[in-house]
């Protein structure tokens, strides 16, 4: 029994224990809230918001410190920023609206709180993602034009048309006379009906290179001023201004028969007149046995800024009225390189000359030089295409000149300066 009373002392000791702890602390708390503040401090005081963000509006003190700082939240503009009653704001839409915290012990007691909306800023506009590419229409090079330049005997002698009458019906067999009336009637000669054809097959037209002082009719006297005044002191007929705008041709068919090894001189005035840098040239011969000879390298080194072909069309001149078919055929062909043909840079004077520099002190011979530095490209008098003056020992070329020094048996040089 003593027990027993002990135990049920114990709980009556410890209950009135909780019993009083749990009135005293609800006795303070109720004491704190009944106390009323005289001033509220909160924070933010004010607040600058855009659309859609928003901000939390604490009481940051009261006053007394323990009075209740228990408040309610009322926004002036609810549009324009809401408020919860934790003191949340939301800003909606631009404008401003003012917060109202208000004691809940004392309607007297407020803080204001400004709120600033801003509108959002506008997107700023997207980086538009690359245009589609608009389909491109598959290039197509635009088509180089051509023009058929050439030379022919037939065009170039005294009265010519008098002198193909006089001929009758013998014409055909005289065509070693490049004396043929052209299929418009006109006089011409193998290179110039070969010409005609060319022009023909490409659609474009013809230009005739003219000496100013046509040569006899007769083939024989005009072989005999070829070789013996023209070829043997290096002199070049005269030829009429060129009445074609060249700068507008891209490639040049450049047709000529061949005159003892060499095109006949009267091409040379005409490529040193007229520029034909940068094109490509196409060279067609009408001959008597000897095809082209040295005249494909002598163009090249004529013309060193232009791609010239190699593979030029060579029709012996007993074949010439049977050769429109063999034309048709290689144009077809040659129209397609030359239309990719490109010049060769490495032959301009620039390079040749820095060529030529590199030699400066060797011992060379003629050959030598001329392989490492290029034919001679405008005063041509030899067939290797190279001016050179063995007395004084200068090797021309366009734009400069290598001085040399020749050897005791003059056939090597010491390349003393380039200039
Ligand atoms: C002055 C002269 C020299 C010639 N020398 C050669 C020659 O060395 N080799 C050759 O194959 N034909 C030579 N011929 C022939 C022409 O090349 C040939 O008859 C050519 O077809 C003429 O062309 P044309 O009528 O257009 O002038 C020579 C003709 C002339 C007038």
């Amino acid at each position: 029994m003593k027990a027993d009373a002990r135990a049920l002392i114990r709980r009556a000791v410890i209950l009135s224990l909780v019993i009083m702890t749990t009135f005293m602390f609800s006795s303070i708390d109720t004491f704190a809230a009944a106390k009323k503040p005289v001033k509220i401090k909160v924070t933010p005081r004010q607040a600058t918001l855009t659309v859609g963000k928003q901000v939390r509006i604490k009481v940051k003190s009261v006053k007394p410190a323990k009075a209740s700082k228990a408040v309610k939240y009322k926004s002036s503009n609810k549009k324009v920023a809401a408020v919860t009653q934790k003191g949340v704001v939301k800003a909606r839409k631009k404008g401003n609206a003012v917060i109202t915290v208000t004691s809940k012990k004392s309607k007297k007691v407020k803080a204001k709180v400004k709120i600033t909306v801003k509108a959002k800023p506008k997107a700023k506009p997207q980086a538009q993602p690359n245009p589609a590419p608009t389909p491109q229409k598959p290039q197509t090079p635009t088509p180089k034009k051509s023009l058929v330049i050439y030379f022919s005997r037939g065009e170039n002698i005294l009265n010519a048309s008098e002198y193909s009458k006089s001929l009758g019906d013998d014409i055909d067999a005289m065509t070693s006379a490049s004396v043929l009336p052209a299929e418009s009637g006109a006089i011409t000669g193998n290179n110039g009906i070969l010409a005609g054809w060319i022009a023909e097959a490409l659609g474009t037209k013809t230009y005739s290179i003219h000496v100013k002082n046509p040569y006899p009719q007769l083939k024989k006297e005009t072989q005999q001023i070829v070789l013996n005044q023209e070829q043997i002191n290096g002199t070049l007929p005269e030829v009429e201004a060129c009445t074609e705008d060249l700068s507008q041709y891209d490639i040049i068919y450049l047709g000529f028969p061949n005159w003892y090894g060499e095109p006949p001189r009267a091409l040379y005035t005409f490529l040193n007149e007229n520029n034909l840098d940068g094109k490509t040239i196409v060279p067609f011969t009408s001959h008597d046995r000897n095809g082209f000879s040295d005249s494909i390298q002598i163009l090249k080194a004529k013309l060193p800024n232009s791609a010239v072909l190699e593979d030029g069309l060579i029709v012996d001149r007993k074949n010439v009225m049977d050769a429109k078919n063999v034309i048709l055929e290689w144009v077809a062909k040659v129209s397609k390189e030359a239309e990719n043909a490109k010049s060769n840079p490495l032959a301009t004077v620039a390079g040749q000359k820095e060529a030529a520099k590199k030699l400066i002190g060797q011992t060379l011979t003629k050959e030598e030089v001329i392989a490492a530095v290029g034919q001679y490209t405008k005063f041509v008098t030899d067939t290797n295409g190279c001016t050179h003056d063995i007395e004084s020992g200068r090797f021309y070329y366009p734009g400069f000149v290598i001085y040399s020094r020749a050897d005791e048996d003059g056939s090597r040089f010491v390349i003393l300066s380039v200039d």
